[in-house]
């Protein structure tokens, strides 16, 4: 087999399966052969040149016109004729937001539109954080077992993605069920039959978010980004379009929940395996802000972002072709040897963790960092705190949602003895 250059693909790039367990299990373990010989290669599976290695990462990161960011929320796995017709009788008509849009109006519009993500704005959703993680452990910390995941590691995120974003309490429920499906449509492989219940979902999950879109343009006075975006969007039309604004209804529930989710339960998972840095963060709560950085350079909840070649171009020395695809594979470069020391090892203390490439770099690079920080180092104080004592239920199998680019269990089981729990021995 040949490359789109007319290279031979090797057996090993010829094996690369990103849907397979290998993959999901250990990214950056199942890349390790392609970081050493052939960090970056053609995938016949994907039809994407997969980039493994730090530096190639960041590169591609740090150019967004050689490498435009528009494929970055493209159907990895093309939909059957059904599938599309059942999202087109909804109406779906996802576009450009920020991730994927080009310069110069990305540019434009992301400076329009970031000031409530800067930390002075973002200090108002403090108090909301804590208060519904302190509920949530309220509602199981007397139970001595539970899985994270369902009670509390995936609501918590999507209700502060839901009030970032403004979205009326009562509209709330109706967007949490649809906004699942989003991942599988983007970057999973679903079968044919699949492929129709999630068009289905993304379809009423595209119609509601209009819905809720026309109900703050009635009223667009009150808090949340989106609200904010449309009282802008007078002023710059050209700029803040209605089709932005729909697709970041949409999308932005997305980029704000599930990444924080699974990298909340990411880091737990990390620390608690890791009981020696567990019990350190449990003894000086002043490392929780590193331990989070280091769990985000070790297991990032974005594996694997994409771009598009827009020119005939290279990278670390390949050949790269106008109209390439690339998956570009964060998880790998966060533990390439050639930039961290020991990349395997958790270690809280490692002072270049945070040149992770978790939420990307360059002009694109995520616009919530501060959001998801304030939310992991949050919840890290309340069960450090509250269940220090608690442990991984042993010998537990964790599964994935089969997909390229976003990683976490689908559960967390823990267990503690509540007879132990600081607020019965100290009260
Ligand atoms: C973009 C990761 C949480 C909003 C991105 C990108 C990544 C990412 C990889 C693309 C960066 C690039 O192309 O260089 C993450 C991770 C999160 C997280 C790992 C949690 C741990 C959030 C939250 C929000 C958010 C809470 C809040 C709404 C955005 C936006 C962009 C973005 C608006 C587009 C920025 C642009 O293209 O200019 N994120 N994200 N993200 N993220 Fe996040």
């Amino acid at each position: 087999r040949l490359d789109p250059t007319g290279r031979p693909v090797s057996a090993d790039a010829a094996a690369f399966d990103p849907f397979g367990p290998a993959y999901l299990e250990d990214p950056a373990g199942a890349l390790r052969w392609a970081r050493e010989k052939e960090p970056v290669f053609y995938s016949p599976e994907l039809g994407y040149w997969v980039v493994t290695r730090y530096e190639d990462v960041k590169a591609v990161f740090r150019d967004n016109v050689t490498f435009s960011p528009s494929i970055a929320l493209e159907k990895i796995t093309p939909f059957s004729d059904e599938a599309n017709a059942v999202l087109k009788a909804h109406g779906y008509a996802m576009n450009r937001t920020l991730v994927n849009e080009d310069e110069p109006a990305h540019m434009l519009r992301r400076r329009a539109l970031q000031e409530p993500f800067t930390p002075e704005q973002l200090a108002h959703h403090e108090e909301l954080v804590r208060r519904l993680v302190r509920e949530h452990v309220d509602r199981f910390i007397d139970a001595g077992k539970v899985d994270l995941v369902s009670e509390m590691l995936f609501e918590v995120p999507l209700t502060v993605a839901l009030h970032f974003l403004g979205v009326p309490e009562e509209d709330m429920a109706t967007l949490r069920r649809y906004s699942v499906a989003h991942t599988v449509n983007t970057w999973g492989r679903p079968s044919p039959e699949e492929q129709v219940a999630v068009a289905e979902a993304v379809g009423k999950f595209w119609q509601y978010s209009g819905e809720v879109l026309e109900k703050m343009r009635r009223d667009p006075s009150g808090p949340g980004w989106m609200p904010y975006g449309i009282r802008k969007q007078p002023q710059m039309p050209d700029v803040i379009t209605d089709s932005y604004l729909h697709s970041m209804m949409m999308a932005g529930i997305v980029a704000a929940h599930e990444t924080t989710a699974l990298a909340t339960t990411n880091a737990l998972r990390l620390l608690l395996e890791n009981r020696g840095q567990w019990e350190e963060i449990c003894a000086d709560p002043s490392l929780i802000p590193a331990a989070v950085e280091e769990c985000l350079r070790f297991s990032g909840p974005i594996v694997a972002w994409r771009r598009i070649a827009t020119a005939d171009t290279e990278i670390g020395g390949v050949p790269i072709p106008k109209g390439a695809k690339l998956l570009i594979v964060q998880a790998s470069a966060n533990h390439d040897e050639r930039q961290f020391d020991d990349p395997d090892a958790l270690d809280i203390r490692r002072d270049t963790a945070g040149g992770h490439l978790s939420f990307g770099y360059g002009s694109h690079q995520c616009l919530g960092k501060h959001l998801a920080r304030m939310e992991m180092q949050i919840m890290l104080q309340e069960f450090t705190t509250r269940l220090p004592h608690m442990r991984l239920v042993p010998d537990q199998e964790f599964t994935y949602l089969p997909n390229t680019s976003f990683r976490g269990p689908e559960h967390l089981w823990v267990q503690w003895d509540p007879e132990q729990n600081p607020e019965r021995t100290d009260p």
